[in-house]
Order: structure tokens, then sequence, then C-alpha cells
């Protein structure tokens, strides 16, 4: 009979626990969803190796952040060109896609510190006699639509007549420049070493324009009035000093 009250106390203890951990688990967490363009590494691309999971930088600190912060993170995969409309549309609560901060889109959504800085570059084949940016005058270059990069592109253009195209996804770009079908891409050196490394008839010649490279500076973009804007950026601030934004930046961005 006692045994018998022992049993029952024992398992009536371990539902109450079960039910506890299942509170205080992953379930019960509140998800963020991060809009991103799966098409730019080393910062998000798709692992085809690894059963099609969307992989890099961003992601690894998107994780990180999430996890500081008690949110269940999930990853919404889309075209760059539409991400600042998800996010004013609410389809997601904030996007880390190798994002600039700029003054144009600065009016429709908000950004977090800059994590990361990139320079505009012109990722071209060797063969291609593109040795300068006035090199381009008369050539196929691909931008992707909506960057920043297509925005310079269309300066450039203003003074150095070129045929420009825009793309939606920069690693279809990427395979059309190595089959010949464009002369010159214009991205991040961060994104253009990737492919420099695997592919030696590849280079990329940095863009220098009265005297001043053209930096990138990344940042995660939200709704206006977010409050996860400032939860971000305390969690970004403590990821310089704790060694883990260095730890992500040597693992994706140094060894690539
Ligand atoms: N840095 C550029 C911009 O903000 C391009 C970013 C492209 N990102 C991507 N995931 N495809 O406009």
């Amino acid at each position: 009979m006692l045994k018998k009250t022992g049993l029952v106390m024992i398992a009536f203890l371990l539902v109450i626990l079960t039910a506890c951990s299942s509170s205080s688990g992953s379930s019960s967490k509140k998800t963020i969803v991060m809009g991103t363009s799966a098409d730019y590494p080393p910062f998000e691309s798709v692992d085809t190796a690894h059963g099609n999971q969307i992989v890099g930088f961003d992601l690894d600190m998107a994780k990180y952040i999430a996890n500081q912060l008690g949110y269940n993170l999930q990853i919404k995969n889309q075209d760059f060109s539409g991400l600042i409309a998800a996010l004013n549309s609410k389809q997601v609560d904030f996007v880390m896609a190798g994002m600039v901060d700029t003054p144009a889109r600065e009016k429709q959504v908000d950004f977090s510190k800059t994590y990361y800085e990139s320079y505009q570059v012109v990722l071209t084949r060797k063969d291609s006699n593109i040795k300068s940016v006035a090199d381009l005058k008369g050539k196929n270059v691909g931008v992707q639509l909506g960057s920043t990069q297509a925005a310079l592109a269309q300066k450039l253009n203003k003074t150095i007549p070129m045929h420009v195209q825009t793309w939606d996804k920069v690693n279809e770009m990427v395979a059309a420049l190595q089959a010949k079908r464009l002369d010159a891409i214009i991205t991040v050196d961060t994104v253009a070493y990737g492919y420099t490394n695997k592919d030696k008839s590849l280079e990329q010649l940095k863009i220098v324009l009265n005297g001043k490279t053209q930096a990138d500076p990344i940042s995660v973009a939200f709704p206006k009035n977010s409050k996860l804007k400032a939860q971000f950026d305390k969690v970004l601030q403590k990821m310089k000093t704790n060694g883990k934004e260095a730890q992500l930046v040597n693992k994706w961005i140094k060894n690539q």
C-alpha cells in the first residue's frame, strides 16, 4: 500500500515537472520572424549540401540575439527587393540580409547599430579587361534589384555609360558572370571574397570615387517604432565586448 502511494506520488511529481519544464521551454517563448534573402554568402545562403538549411553570418548573429532575448527564431526567405515591404506589412519582425542603413530606407524602417562594414567592389572575370571603374563603359553590369549597388550603378551610369542589368538573386548573377553572360557585377568585398577564393578566374576591384572607398554599413532593419530595436542594440553592443561577434566574423567572413 505504502509502496503504491509512493509510486503514485512520483508519477504525480513527474507530471508537474514536465509541465513546468515545457512552460519554461521553447513552446511558450514568443517567436520572432526574420526576413532575409538567402542569395548572399557569407551573410546568408542556402546550404544545398545539408537539407537546404539557410546558414550564414546573419543567421548565427540572429540566433544568438534571439536566444539572449528569450525568443524563438523563425526564418522567412524571399527576394531582397521585397524585404522593406515585408517589414512594413508586418510579415516579418526584423530583417537581417546584409542590408545597409541608408537615408532613403530610414524613411520607411528603423535600423539597429551597424554590425558589419563592407565595401562596394566590382566583381569581374580576369579575362574581361575591366581593371578600373572607368572600364565598365559599354559593359553588361549586373546589380541586385533594390540594393545600394543598384543605386551606385545608376549614379556611375551618368558618367560611365554602361548596360545595367538588375537581377533578383546575387548567386544567380555570379553564375551569369562565370558563364560570360555578364561582364561584371557590383557587390561588396565580403561577398566577392567567397567567390574569388573558390574561382581563380574571378577578381575584384575596390570601387574608389573621388579618392574614397564606398562603404556599405550593414544593420538590422525593423518596422518603424519596433521595440525590438532597443533590445537588439543591447545584445549587439554586448557581442562586441564578449567576443561573440569576433568569433562569428572569424567563422563566416575571415575564413571563407
Ligand atoms: N548591401 C546591399 C543593400 O543593402 C545589398 C544587400 C543584399 N542582401 C542580400 N541578402 N541579397 O542594398
